[in-house]
């Protein structure tokens, strides 16, 4: 039995309906109620419902041997897992953005909201630009149209959210998709399972 850590929400659906394609539907999941486990029939797969964030927390620890990640949350926080699989669903881009008519003083610290930490500090260092950064949780758009930040570092989906706030995007730092991850020690112990997974999802993948 493969434990395996999935996302709730958006991109969750998309995810399980592509493991179910291809063998790993589990009756439970249209209706689990408050249960955050839940196992299928054929007791070949069991699902973990966790908070997007804390997938690679799961599988890095070794509570899950796989699951799926955004991108994004594997460049801010590098677990140490293994990515396998490149499963083209949640496209979107972390990119820098900015009021519409925003100008940037050059000669001054950029201020940037996000809760995207490192992979801000890494973007600003690679272009050696001097800037400070306001960590916040949630409804990043916020902070510069209350003067709180110059700029966001965020992710961009459909780009809904940046044009009713009147905002666009600036600089794209990097695309994002939702990837297929392992634990380390459970690739070794459960190489075949995994892999089997992994070529199948591979075969349902569609660009
Ligand atoms: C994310 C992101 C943007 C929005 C982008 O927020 O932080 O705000 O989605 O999507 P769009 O380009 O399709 O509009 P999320 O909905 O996860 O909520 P949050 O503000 O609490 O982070």
């Amino acid at each position: 039995m493969l434990n395996i850590a999935l996302p709730k929400g958006r991109l969750g659906d998309q995810v399980y309906t592509l493991f179910a394609k291809v063998g790993y539907s589990c009756a439970l999941y249209d209706d689990p109620g408050r249960r955050l486990v839940i196992e299928n029939e054929s007791g070949t797969a069991r699902y973990f419902l966790v908070k997007p964030s804390d997938v690679a927390i799961y599988v890095e620890r070794g509570a899950a041997d796989v699951g799926v990640v955004g991108k994004d949350i594997l460049l801010e926080s590098t677990p140490d897992v293994y990515e396998l699989l490149d499963l083209k669903l949640g496209k979107c881009a972390v990119v820098v953005a900015g009021q519409n008519g925003f100008r940037e003083d050059r000669g001054a610290t950029l201020r940037v909201s996000t809760k995207y930490v490192n992979i801000a500090r890494r973007y600003y260092a690679s272009k050696n630009r001097d800037i400070e950064i306001i960590k916040l949780n949630g409804s990043i758009e916020l902070a510069p149209i209350l003067g709180l930040s110059d700029v966001i570092v965020d992710i961009v989906e459909t780009g809904a959210t940046l044009r009713e706030n009147d905002m666009g995007v600036l600089e794209e730092i990097v695309p994002v998709s939702a990837r297929f991850i392992a634990n380390k020690a459970s690739y070794q112990f459960k190489r075949e399972e995994i892999e089997a997974v992994a070529g199948k999802l591979k075969g349902a993948t569609v660009e």
